[in-house]
């Protein structure tokens, strides 16, 4: 009969939990079904999911962040196709490949003081490679990170990684040391011990989402410059448009000495990582000739992953969705600014473009109170997720807590949101706000719930 992949998927559909269950992490299906996320997905095109019932749902999740041009893109698609179809040398290795090189003259094009690009295949690869670059060009071993800070789960990523839950017991880690978010005295403290390579730091977080305060961005390259110390921003979540500028550090005006970036850049389709970064830090790792291979790794440049790459550059000027970004980021963050007036429970809506986090906090109302404290004490960030809940099961929205043990929604829309797209979910959230703070709906008996079994879980 020989692979027939639409005969398989035909033939074993519905099979997906039991083979995580029994060969890949059983707690994942564990998880899905225990919040109700557990849907078997058909079909997906730009923000819209299809699960197996025909329902269409508002992906707001995006893949935490791969469907920056939307999933299935026909650009990203076709680029994909014509490198197949056209039967290329791929990773020949003793090569030196046009369509990777197309892509790092691309994205230096995008950031223009800085020269080259290091390709590799996900973030925490491009987190590692700056980590790298940074201590080898600086001959310098520790590297500073940020309060609630996330780059990734390798581990010399997961080393500069602000919650403990990703770190315990994988140690001894690279080191490293926590300044707090914004804290300049923080950050002059630790470099005057001289052995900083570099502070890595997201411009908008995506654990949280947590901004640096104004001009803390900045003075940071100013302090850590002085000191022969490096900035690295890593831009795998916030960068490529999501925040309304191609990069998130766009909006400090700050020109940092590495860069990361990966999600957007795959077009959805081929997985993809880059570290953008200047002369002096490349020239230093890859000094001469018996350096040529000092850092890679074998799928780098390989061409389906260039080719979606450039793609999705060009999807992203061509659709114009970076202002696009910035337009419904706007309109969204006004129309919960609003809903934060109305209901008690919304204590602060922050965030730039497309990653926009809305936490809730105690009530001010007794009666409210009586209901979130339960739930808070429990476990943190019980409350967002039965919100999650409420927004995937009533109202078709997938959404996320933007991260374990804080109460924060997190709302990451493909950067090719409609109007409709920013009124579908304003008024599903005005929906279950309205649900949560009057008690015309079963949602507090999911709630009852969810506390029992996390508690049963914990
Ligand atoms: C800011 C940031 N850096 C790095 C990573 C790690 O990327 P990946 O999951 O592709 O390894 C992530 C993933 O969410 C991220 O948000």
């Amino acid at each position: 009969m020989g692979f027939d992949l639409p005969g398989l998927l035909a033939a074993r559909a519905g099979e997906g939990p039991e083979l995580w269950a029994r060969y890949l992490n059983p707690q994942t299906a564990k998880v899905l079904h225990s919040v109700g996320l557990d849907r078997q997905w058909v079909r997906a095109e730009g923000p819209y999911l299809w699960d197996d019932q025909g329902r269409r749902y508002l992906d707001w999740l995006a893949g935490f962040g791969v469907f920056g041009v939307g999933r299935n893109h026909p650009v990203v698609r076709q680029a994909v196709k014509d490198v197949l179809d056209a039967d290329l040398a791929d990773m020949v290795k003793m090569d030196t490949p046009l369509l990777a090189g197309l892509l790092g003259e691309a994205l230096v094009r995008r950031a223009p003081y800085l020269d080259r690009v290091y390709l590799c295949n996900s973030g925490t690869e491009a987190v590692e490679a700056a980590l790298k670059f940074a201590r080898y060009a600086t001959g310098r071993g520790r590297v500073l990170f940020c309060s609630h800070a996330y780059h990734g789960l390798t581990a010399g990523s997961m080393s500069v990684n602000g919650a403990k839950e990703f770190t315990d017991g994988f140690g001894p880690l690279l080191p490293s040391t926590m300044v707090p978010l914004g804290d300049l005295d923080a950050l002059r403290r630790e470099l005057g011990r001289g052995d900083v390579a570099a502070l890595i730091v997201e411009p908008v977080q995506g654990k949280g989402v947590h901004l640096a305060p104004p001009g803390y961005l900045a003075q940071a390259a100013e302090i850590l410059h002085a000191q022969g110390a490096l900035l690295i921003c890593d831009e795998v979540q916030c960068g490529l448009g999501r925040t309304g500028r191609f990069f998130g550090f766009d909006h400090d005006g700050v020109e940092p000495d590495l860069v990361t970036v990966a999600k957007t850049l795959s077009g959805g389709i081929a997985p993809i990582g880059a570290t953008i970064g200047t002369e002096k830090i490349f020239a230093k790792v890859y000094s001469n000739m018996t350096r040529v291979l000092v850092h890679d790794t074998t799928y780098s440049h390989n061409n389906t992953a260039a080719a979606a790459g450039l793609a999705a550059l060009s999807v992203l000027d061509e659709e114009g969705l970076v202002a696009n970004a910035e337009r419904r980021g706007a309109e969204l963050t006004a129309g919960l600014r609003e809903a934060a007036e109305r209901y008690d429970f919304i204590s602060d809506v922050r965030g730039r473009g497309l990653m926009i986090g809305i936490e809730f906090g105690k009530p001010r109302t007794l009666r409210q109170r009586a209901r979130y404290s339960p739930m808070t004490l429990a476990r943190k960030g019980l409350f967002t997720q039965m919100i999650v809940c409420d927004l995937f099961e009533h109202h078709r929205i997938l959404t996320q807590t933007a991260s374990d043990h804080a109460d924060v929604l997190k709302l990451l829309p493909p950067l090719t949101t409609t109007g409709e797209d920013v009124e579908w979910f304003l008024s599903a959230f005005r929906s279950v706000m309205d649900a949560v703070s009057g008690s015309s709906r079963p949602v507090w008996h999911f709630a009852k719930g969810l506390t029992t079994r996390a508690l049963g879980a914990s």
